[in-house]
């Protein structure tokens, strides 16, 4: 008899699910790095009224919207169970709980189809995030990767690893944000809402601490929020423009940021630079990288923020376990 039609044809897609913080997120992409579909459901109201994020709301949020997420993302891609040849997902860093939704979901999927399963270092994802897509960046290059939870300079040599050149002592520069927008009365997150005030006002209206701790390439944002505090106590009844204040407060933090990537650079001798990380968001941030001295990749903004495109995507670049070898793999809160 001629050939049988085999099993259901692999088109060879990676499927990534992301759960460490306050966004559920599903990607479809290719070996290749093109991105099929990407979807998130982005819990920002559900959070806004609490300041922060809640990790036990975050928590039953991913476990009720999971599922349709990646049904979703499938949808979209116009793809099935079937395409998909390896599941990636986040093991950590992030909130334990909400980590544990999208591992227990994956390992659920890849099991119940025998598929390889990949467990994804979030940071590997925003550090190679630059690397999606049709022009992606080759190692090796310099990446500043700044976030809610993390900040840090890293030097990429092979897709596959990062080292730390120097990272944030205290604060993370998206925590400076937030902390920020918090004093000045904003929403959360506070980095968009800073971002959009900070359009009308002057950045030279008010002088705030640019911090460059040590001889290295190290961060410190806690000083700001500590000053822009001061300035509002000091205020008293003057009516502050709230514009100026958040540009001033942009301003220091970019300053910062860019002073230590343009350091990094001239160090390590690199000519190409990738950012990363929900704060790569910041219009400010995107064309100040821009006139550093060397070739830079910003992604777009939904690969800046949280995604699963960008997990699916490391996920190219590490090492998938075979079923059954994944059945015990647990979620970490840290890596
Ligand atoms: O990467 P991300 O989505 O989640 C973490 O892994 O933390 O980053 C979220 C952070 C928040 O602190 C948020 O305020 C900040 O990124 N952010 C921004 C902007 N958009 C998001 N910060 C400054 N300007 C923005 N446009
Ligand atoms: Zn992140």
């Amino acid at each position: 008899m001629a050939d049988c039609p085999g099993p259901a044809r692999r088109d060879g897609l990676i499927l990534g699910i992301e759960t460490s913080c306050d966004d559920t997120c599903a990607a479809l992409v290719t070996r290749e790095g093109a991105i099929r579909a990407n979807v998130v459901a982005s819990q920002g109201l559900l959070h806004e009224r609490y300041g922060g994020v809640v990790p036990e709301i975050a928590s039953r949020q991913h476990l009720e919207v999971l599922d349709s997420v990646v049904d979703d993302t499938l949808e979209r891609a116009g793809a099935t169970l079937d395409d998909v040849e390896e599941v990636a997902v986040t093991r950590g860093p992030g909130l334990i709980g909400a980590l544990l939704v999208g591992v227990s979901a994956a390992k659920a999927l890849a099991a119940a189809r025998r598929l390889p399963l990949a467990p994804v270092d979030h940071l590997h994802g925003h550090v190679t995030a630059s690397m999606l897509g049709d022009d992606p960046v080759e190692p090796p290059y310099l990446v500043l990767v700044a976030s809610g939870g993390h900040t840090f300079l890293a030097r990429v040599d092979h897709p596959s690893e990062y080292r730390v050149l120097g990272e944030t002592l205290d604060d993370a520069a998206g925590e400076a944000f937030d902390k920020g927008a918090r004093l000045l009365g904003l929403g959360y997150p506070g980095g968009p809402e800073i971002d959009r005030l900070a359009r009308d006002g002057d950045p030279a209206a008010f002088d705030f601490p640019r911090s460059q701790p040590g001889d290295g390439l190290d961060f410190s944002f806690s000083g700001l929020k500590t000053s822009l505090l001061y300035t509002l106590s000091k205020g008293g009844q003057t009516p502050f423009r709230k514009a100026d204040l958040a540009a001033s407060y942009q301003r220091a933090i970019v300053d910062a940021l860019i002073a230590r990537l343009e350091q990094a650079l001239e160090r390590e001798g690199l000519e190409r630079v990738a950012l990363g990380g929900g704060v790569a968001a910041n219009r400010e941030l995107r064309e100040r990288a821009q006139a550093v001295g060397a070739r830079v990749w910003v992604p777009p903004i939904e690969l800046c923020t949280d995604n699963a495109a960008m997990i699916a995507g490391a996920a190219r670049f590490g090492h998938a376990l075979p079923y059954p070898e994944y059945l015990d793999l647990d979620a970490a809160a840290r890596l």
